[in-house]
């Protein structure tokens, strides 16, 4: 049986390219993984979604121990047969989604209690009960519970959240057990202080997991705020170990977490600005509802190969999304999952090939030159 493992096979600068070998699946990184919060990347088939070029998708504890719950979907036989997705889950712990979507929460050293956003019923979760969920989910890649404080913060606020992010993380180990081909990962807390991202690092290195994520970025600090934390926080890392940057991002944000040496991403943003007509591109980001596209009969990107540009004008594109029509949803969708997984190819091909310099000032020089 595959056991989960993880082969660095060239770094560039501090740009690493590898594979993440699991039994249901190699993930070829720097890897990009689609959301699918609630058993489905929203608008995409999962064929499709693998048409794309995606390795791995990622799922939430929280959606999904609302409704239809963890249990049915052990019932169901798991999350991968239940969605027909039979290539590697990452799953988020649940914390970070109750912060930013439950009511009435109570947080204690324990866990947390809140009420339901989608019917205001009560649950619990905590570091065990997370592992549970996420376990019967039948997750590839597991993530600890822990909490990501809200910025703006102050310092002693950031370190005890860390703090007690850490003792949850002890917890998820102890509680994950053994299981051979399934990963759990820790998850480096400590806002944008590097002695509390250090202390959060060294933590987590001495508990030992199959991989690294760093949190808490990406939550409304800025793009230099958090390049200047992926300076130095990955180098708090192992090198021979994954490193998933959560909840980003933009494509030069994507761009600049790999220069800074981040094996692993994930957002929300191709999917869900997909279904409310932005797309991006080449060239930058377009806005599909803009009038300018109405009588155009060009492709969104004349050099994409993905189903919607090889066969869709603008001028279409701009119809269905005025039109309201499910389509248009579907294929900018289809697009812009198959921009970002083409940035990730092409990023992997330049490091394999020490040329990362090269294709990140051609990824810039085509962005700076807008779109057609
Ligand atoms: N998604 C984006 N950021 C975070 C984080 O800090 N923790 C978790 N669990 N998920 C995230
Ligand atoms: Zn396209």
């Amino acid at each position: 049986m595959t056991r989960f493992s993880f082969d660095l096979h060239n770094t560039d600068g501090k740009a690493r390219t590898g594979v993440i070998h699991t039994p249901r699946g190699d993930i070829r990184t720097p890897a990009f993984m689609p959301v699918g919060t609630a058993a489905t990347v929203k608008a995409m088939m999962p064929e499709s979604v693998a048409a794309t070029g995606a390795d791995i998708l990622l799922g939430n504890t929280y959606h999904l121990m609302l409704r239809p719950t963890a249990e049915r979907v052990d019932r169901m036989g798991g999350l991968h047969k239940f969605m027909n997705w039979d290539k590697p889950i990452l799953t988020d712990s649940g914390g970070f989604q109750v912060m930013s979507l439950a009511d009435l929460r109570k947080l204690t050293e324990d866990g947390v209690t809140f009420k339901s956003h989608v019917d205001g019923s009560k649950h619990f979760l905590s570091p065990e009960r997370s592992m549970e969920i996420q376990k019967l989910l039948g997750s590839d890649i597991v993530m600890c519970f822990d909490e990501c404080p809200a910025l703006p913060a102050d310092e002693q606020t950031v370190a005890e959240s860390m703090r007690l992010s850490m003792r949850w993380a002890q917890r998820s180990r102890d509680a994950f057990g053994d299981r051979p081909g399934h990963a759990l990962f820790g998850i480096m807390q400590g806002g944008v202080t590097p002695h509390l991202r250090e202390e959060s690092a060294k933590a987590l290195v001495d508990i030992g997991f199959e991989g690294y994520a760093i949190g808490g970025l990406a939550v409304g600090e800025g793009q230099e705020a958090m390049f200047g934390v992926l300076e130095y926080a990955p180098d708090f890392l192992p090198t021979d170990k994954p490193r998933y940057l959560m909840g980003v991002g933009k494509p030069d944000d994507i761009v600049g977490a790999v220069k800074r040496g981040v094996d692993m991403m994930d957002c929300v943003l191709p999917s869900r600005s997909g279904r409310t007509g932005q797309a991006w591109t080449h060239r930058g980001q377009v806005n599909i509802k803009n009038a300018r596209h109405q009588d155009d009969p060009r492709p969104l990107d004349e050099n994409c190969t993905c189903p919607c540009c090889r066969n869709y004008s603008r001028a279409y594109l701009h119809h269905v999304f005025r039109a309201k029509e499910m389509i248009s949803g579907m294929l900018l969708t289809w697009h812009n999952l198959h921009y970002y997984q083409e940035i990730m190819a092409g990023m992997r091909g330049a490091i394999a090939k020490g040329e990362f310099a090269a294709w990140e000032a051609d990824f810039h020089a085509k962005r700076a030159m807008g779109d057609i």
